[in-house]
């Protein structure tokens, strides 16, 4: 997807334009792939917008640089005041939002402890991530999630997605819209940037943590409405055949938000529809963030909303 610029972009504390926003080559992320980062929306609600699970994001953004030695020397209310700042500056909403921290330039050679931790904030316009209005068709992928003890795959680290982009370009060049990659034990984990879930019987399925899947916190929203809406929620090891047999399956993610499986491997999921369970899912999710329903869980810290996008206001 062809990236769409904004004004400003929030670095180590200030908002520099967006131009400006540039890293040299022999900056250590660039040679080892030291980053973490995370992707968050930001949604309209008529004239107001409001940041999804803002918090959990940034606190799953330190986790990831605690999980790698990199401290971040701002708190988690700093991060989250930055990125408020951030948008409220650029002036676009709906939006996605990155941040991301890295080992920038200071030395060569894999020990990252030298080199210094940059932090930058960017926010864009960025619609839907996996394509298929009628569903999406996936594939098991050939490829495994990362191992246990290998990379720490509850940290969104930039290296991570290296293994997802073979993941992602094998499932594009076998013509599906998204692979689903197996444990190194062969059960579920999850697409190269999503979680799974599969319902059947009634019963809404989703793998544990242990199974090489990120934390999601679009996960942990649905698991949090399904529990609410009374559908019985097991978390366990799931065989991949789950998928060809169950009655509805659908994809989590910030990016991909709800989004239900056609079919896996060319084998339909239940009639091919979006099915009642995750339609029930995907309206409790939508009205929130769309303002439909009250914030009842304080999911979403608002913005105000400008008329016009913003100028530069560090050049
Ligand atoms: C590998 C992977 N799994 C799952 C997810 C979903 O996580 P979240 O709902 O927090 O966006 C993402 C997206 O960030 C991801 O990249």
């Amino acid at each position: 997807m062809a990236l769409e610029t904004t004004a400003n972009i929030w670095h180590n504390g200030e908002l520099i334009p967006w131009e400006k926003a540039q890293i040299h080559v022999m900056s250590h992320v660039v040679h080892y792939g030291s980053s973490v980062f995370e992707g968050i929306r930001c949604y309209q609600q008529g004239q107001s917008a409001g940041i999804f699970r803002l918090r959990e994001h940034m606190q799953r953004l330190i986790d990831s640089a605690k999980i790698y030695r990199m401290p971040l020397p701002y708190t988690l209310e700093q991060l989250n005041e930055a990125v408020v700042e951030l948008v409220e500056a650029n002036g676009v909403t709906p939006c996605y939002i990155r941040p991301i921290a890295f080992r920038g330039y200071g030395e060569i050679g894999v020990n990252p402890l030298k080199s210094p931790v940059e932090i930058y904030i960017a926010n864009f316009p960025w619609g839907k991530y996996v394509a298929g209005h009628d569903g999406a068709d996936v594939c098991i992928s050939s490829w495994n999630r990362l191992a246990p003890n290998t990379m720490p795959s509850l940290a969104k680290a930039g290296a991570n997605y290296m293994n997802s982009q073979l993941i992602r370009m094998e499932a594009d060049v076998n013509g599906y819209v998204e692979g689903i990659a197996l444990d190194t034990n062969g059960y579920l984990s999850e697409g190269s940037g999503e979680n799974l879930f599969i319902v059947r019987g009634g019963v809404l399925y989703t793998s544990p943590l242990a199974n090489s899947v990120l934390n999601g916190i679009t996960r942990d929203s649905i698991l949090v409405l399904a529990r609410q809406m009374g559908i019985p929620v097991v978390e366990q090891s799931l065989p991949r055949e789950l998928l060809y047999i169950c009655d509805e399956a659908f994809f989590t993610g910030t990016a991909a938000e709800v989004t239900h499986l056609r079919s896996v491997d060319r084998i339909m999921v239940g009639n091919g529809k979006m099915g009642p369970i995750t339609e029930a899912l995907h309206k409790a999710f939508f009205d929130i963030v769309s303002g439909a329903a009250a914030d009842r869980y304080n999911w979403l810290t608002r913005v105000k909303v400008r008329e016009t996008a913003g100028e530069p206001v560090g050049a």
